[in-house]
């Protein structure tokens, strides 16, 4: 008989055992998240696929590092939410592949900075963070107000159409056009602007 001695004093077995409880218990809990409507469709109507020019400020964001000082995932807790607003919702992320939600923290959360401040604010606070914020360590990215070099737009939509982003013939058609002329800072501020906005007004 499998006694819990026996187990106990053969390690080969504890181990495999272990393991058998411990994805199974994982599994429990992940599985149903692929099957749930609140983790797989849209929060709201307002959640929308990132446009060409916020999809590519979206990639300078990740090639700038910037998730390494800020989250994009505030708690449901009173401290977080009184000061960035709205709790974060799986549903806002349906679009996000990967999605940015992170845990550090040198800078604050980044989910609802849409709207928060003007454009102009953001582009001068990118180029030299001291100019509007004395006390800043965020890094300058003074490089970014270059033109946007993107040949592949069109390559990345037809990839996120494929994990279900409903991008039409038409919006991918037009993603190049819809992305001249603009600069890198142009495209990170896009970017930034949409960020949280579906849920703004829940505070
Ligand atoms: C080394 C850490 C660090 C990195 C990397 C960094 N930041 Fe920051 N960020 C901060 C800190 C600290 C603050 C708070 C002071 C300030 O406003 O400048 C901040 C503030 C901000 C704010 C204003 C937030 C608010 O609620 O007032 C925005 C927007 C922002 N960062 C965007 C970015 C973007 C975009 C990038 C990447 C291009 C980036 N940050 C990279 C540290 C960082």
């Amino acid at each position: 008989m499998l006694t819990h001695e026996k187990i106990e004093k053969n390690v080969g077995l504890l181990i495999v055992l272990t393991i058998l409880a411990v994805s199974f218990g994982g599994l429990v809990e992940i599985v149903p998240l692929f099957f749930q409507k609140s983790t797989t469709t849209p929060a709201n109507e307002l959640v929308k696929p990132y446009d060409p020019l916020r999809l590519v400020g979206r990639d300078i964001y990740i090639r700038e590092g910037c998730y390494n000082c800020h989250s994009q995932m505030i708690r449901p807790f009173r401290a977080e939410t009184e000061r960035y607003g709205h709790y974060s919702v799986a549903g806002e992320f349906v679009y996000d592949h990967p999605f940015q939600w992170g845990s550090k923290r040198t800078g604050p959360d980044l989910a609802r900075i849409g709207g928060r401040y003007s454009d102009l604010w953001h582009r001068v606070h990118l180029l030299n963070p001291r100019d509007v914020v004395p006390e800043s360590n965020m890094p300058a990215y003074h490089w970014l107000d270059r033109p946007l070099n993107e040949p592949n737009i069109k390559t990345k939509m037809e990839a996120l159409r494929r994990l279900g982003v409903p991008y039409s013939d038409e919006e991918i058609a037009g993603s190049y056009a819809a992305i001249k002329d603009k600069t890198e800072l142009d495209a990170l501020i896009a970017y930034l602007q949409g960020l949280g906005t579906a849920l703004k007004q829940t505070r």
